[in-house]
């Protein structure tokens, strides 16, 4: 496969993807979960690389306020790349603006959401079913910023006559100087549920040229060595094995390393949730304490003596309280 030719992008320098040591072990994107704060947390216990939630190309273009908030981040979270979704090339321009001004590390380009309100609108995976409209959003991109980009889709879709499979999306992007693709090992039909097939993502690794990151059901070490030994991908994204375990990436390395991995007792979980709430609460202030309430349930998973604090963990309204819940639970 040629390379593309430099002309008319911005993004073709070397940039941080090809610098990390292998496997890299990545945040996938999240909506609903990979903010800055979790971000920073994954960030200081293992992760490689973070991604955003994912995040409208139209509302950044509009400038609609709650998207712009999206783009603050905390100190400590680089490298960390921005999402976006959209499927309207002519907004990219000023959208892709906004994210390099915001001091992201790159902007990765959704192309595998199945979420109802995303796919309406012809947006997500559904965008595997007009590759030249994935073709125009992604040269867009590399015609206006110096980020690398990056892409995450599924392994295909059926539009009722054909299977679109990552592999024509493969081939459809050649020319253009994308740097990394996150590969969900499950088709559009599969949703969030069933085998990822390691096959395609083996045969992903071999016909893209940058860096392929696998993903889908790894929620233990065990299983990101499966997905390595077995596809030979230079990095791993974890999305839901990371509820309520921000420290599964120490996890995943060590266990790379020395086939054993630790198992953080409840001091330790208490530690995190409340440097999780402090995150939380310094970006999103008494809104961020309502939003740990989801996190809280993760971190104690498990724990039947926490079962009983339930309540107390859905009705704190400060930091302070929380510790003091914190206290009861042994
Ligand atoms: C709550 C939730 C939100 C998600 N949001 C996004 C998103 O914003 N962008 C994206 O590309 N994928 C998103 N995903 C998909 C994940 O990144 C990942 O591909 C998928 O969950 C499969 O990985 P897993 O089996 O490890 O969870 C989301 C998944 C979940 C569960």
């Amino acid at each position: 496969m040629s390379p593309p030719s430099a002309e008319g992008f911005q993004n073709m320098q070397k940039n941080f993807w090809t610098e990390f040591k292998k496997p890299i072990l990545a945040l996938a994107p999240m909506a609903g979960i990979s903010d800055a704060a979790f971000r920073l947390l994954c960030r200081k216990h293992g992760a490689d690389v973070v991604y955003t939630e994912m995040t409208s190309i139209d509302a950044l273009y509009y400038d609609a306020k709650k998207t712009l908030g999206m783009l603050k981040k905390l100190p400590g979270e680089k490298p960390v790349v921005l999402q976006l979704f959209g499927k309207r090339p002519e907004l990219v321009a000023k959208a892709v603006k906004y994210v390099e001004e915001a001091g992201f590390s790159g902007i990765d380009f959704n192309f595998g959401c199945p979420a109802k309100k995303v796919v309406r609108h012809g947006g997500g995976v559904t965008l595997l079913k007009n590759l030249d409209l994935v073709h125009d959003l992604l040269k867009a991109a590399c015609e206006n910023t110096k980020l690398p980009i990056s892409v995450k889709t599924r392994i295909s879709i059926n539009d009722g006559k054909k299977k679109i499979t990552v592999f024509d999306f493969i081939e459809k992007i050649k020319d253009l100087p994308i740097s990394a693709l996150m590969i969900h090992g499950r088709s559009y039909e599969q949703g969030f549920v069933g085998e990822v097939d390691y096959e395609v993502i083996k045969e992903v690794k071999k016909r893209f040229k940058g860096i392929v990151i696998g993903n889908g059901g790894l929620d233990s070490p065990e299983k990101v060595k499966i997905m390595l030994d077995r596809t030979g991908v230079d990095g791993v994204g974890i999305a839901r094995g990371v509820y309520g375990r921000p420290w599964i990436f120490e996890q995943i390395a060590e266990y790379l390393r020395s086939k054993k991995y630790f198992t953080p007792d409840l001091k330790y979980i208490k530690k995190m949730a409340l440097e999780h709430a402090r995150y939380n609460y310094k970006m999103k202030g008494d809104h961020g304490l309502v939003e740990m309430r989801k996190h809280l349930c993760w971190y104690f998973r498990g724990f039947p003596q926490a079962s009983s604090f339930r309540k107390e963990l859905v009705l704190f309204k400060t930091i302070d309280e929380l510790k003091q819940i914190f206290k009861h639970i042994k």
